[in-house]
């Protein structure tokens, strides 16, 4: 290995669950291949961690809702019910397989549950608003239906333990439900759940407590993080901004999480460097990324992704946080890390063409990519 590569090879201690080897992350990501009936993991889904178990020490499967009939995309991971657990086991098992900690990223979608929406006809979000980009209504949730899903992400993050995850990530990013209580362009309540900017804040803290309460009640040592998306902002449309975001992070690590998983690139930001983008609203001076890091100083790892494409960028990215998450170069190439310890950086894939038998991509994943929804381009995934 080039000595320059050194610091992505540091270990990292984590307050429960022990510590990371290095300081490689991958990104969660929804690969289209759970049953479709029941959300359990398939044998797809082993096969495709297990042929990623040595990408990263930080290892994330991709969102798994923890109610019913509520996912954003078909064959999504869910998980409602304790007859799961075994299912869930063998995946844990394949992810931890060469000695990663397995992360098992929970998820309500909210608004975002457009397969949910198509199986029930509803999906449910904090305030029953016409958004213009849905083509179907949403149902408000109401104060006891959000207790609800306050306790099943504490449900759900047992289960994940009892199957043997080391640790769950709280899905606050993206557009999806958490989010969506913390936005003040999608939460218009007027009752603990929002109202004012504190009240916005309850949901993302009250899910976070019973996670944490959940979680290390089955296991002391669970390791919890969560994902933030460190602004809502497009064009006009302010749902929160950095400021806000910091104040959101300064409640949350009041709790005692183990990391911070920043989502920069998400609303159409796929672009170049959105690991350290700069801030879109503010008279910041660094990238979002920098000012969080910053901001959070040591009292946990912050965990950074967007667009780290290649070893220098996965370098570089150490300069913004302390874990390198990636996503589409876990699709394109597994061996990433192996390559740069061999000395041998310059064969990393990041193009799937010609090599797609070697990658164990499930094929749900696969027709996404081919009808054209909005995820970050893999290139040579869909045929020209
Ligand atoms: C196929 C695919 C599915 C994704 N699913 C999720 C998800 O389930 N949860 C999540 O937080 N982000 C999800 N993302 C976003 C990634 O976690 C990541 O933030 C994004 O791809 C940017 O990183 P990258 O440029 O290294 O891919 C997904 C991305 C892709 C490509």
């Amino acid at each position: 290995m080039q000595e320059k590569y050194a610091p992505l090879f540091e270990p990292i201690e984590l307050k429960h669950g022990g510590r990371l080897r290095n300081r490689f992350g991958m990104c969660p990501m929804v690969v289209f291949a759970a049953d479709p009936a029941t959300g359990n993991p398939t044998e797809e889904d082993i096969k495709y961690f297990e042929r990623r178990s040595k990408f990263a020490d930080l290892l994330l499967t991709g969102a798994i809702t923890v109610q019913e009939n509520i996912q954003g995309h078909p064959k999504q991971l869910a998980l409602y019910n304790d007859d799961a657990i075994e299912a869930y086991s063998k995946l844990a098992a394949a992810m931890k397989s060469n000695g990663s900690k397995a992360i098992g990223q929970i998820q309500h979608p909210g608004r975002e549950g457009a397969y949910g929406c198509y199986v029930t006809g509803k999906a449910y979000a904090p305030s029953a608003i016409e958004f213009p980009f849905l083509q179907y209504k949403v149902t408000e949730l109401t104060e006891d239906e959000v207790w609800q899903v306050v306790k099943d992400f504490g449900l759900a993050a047992q289960r994940l333990l009892k199957a043997g995850f080391d640790g769950v990530e709280i899905h606050g990013a993206n557009h999806y439900l958490i989010q969506q209580f913390f936005s003040s362009y999608s939460n218009q309540r007027e009752d603990y759940w929002g109202g004012s900017f504190e009240k916005r804040m309850n949901f993302a803290i009250e899910v976070t407590k019973e996670v944490l309460k959940a979680a290390r009640a089955e296991n002391p040592d669970a390791i919890v993080g969560y994902r933030i998306s460190p602004e809502e902002i497009h064009g006009e449309m302010v749902g929160y901004d950095l400021d806000d975001s910091l104040k959101l992070i300064d409640k949350l690590l009041e709790q005692d999480l183990d990391f911070l998983d920043l989502s920069s690139a998400a609303g159409g930001n796929f672009g170049k460097d959105a690991y350290k983008a700069m801030p879109q609203k503010g008279d910041y001076t660094e990238p979002a990324s920098l000012v969080i890091k910053n901001f959070v100083a040591v009292r946990v790892p912050v965990v950074v992704s967007g667009t780290i494409r290649s070893a220098n960028e996965a370098l570089d990215a150490l300069k913004y946080g302390d874990v390198a998450s990636m996503g589409v170069a876990a699709l394109s190439d597994p061996d990433f890390k192996e390559k740069i310890l061999a000395d041998k950086e310059d064969t990393i894939h990041m193009n799937v063409k010609g090599h797609t038998d070697d990658l164990e991509l499930p094929s749900g994943l696969v027709e996404v990519y081919t009808a054209g929804i909005g995820l970050p381009q893999v290139e040579g995934l869909v045929e020209k």
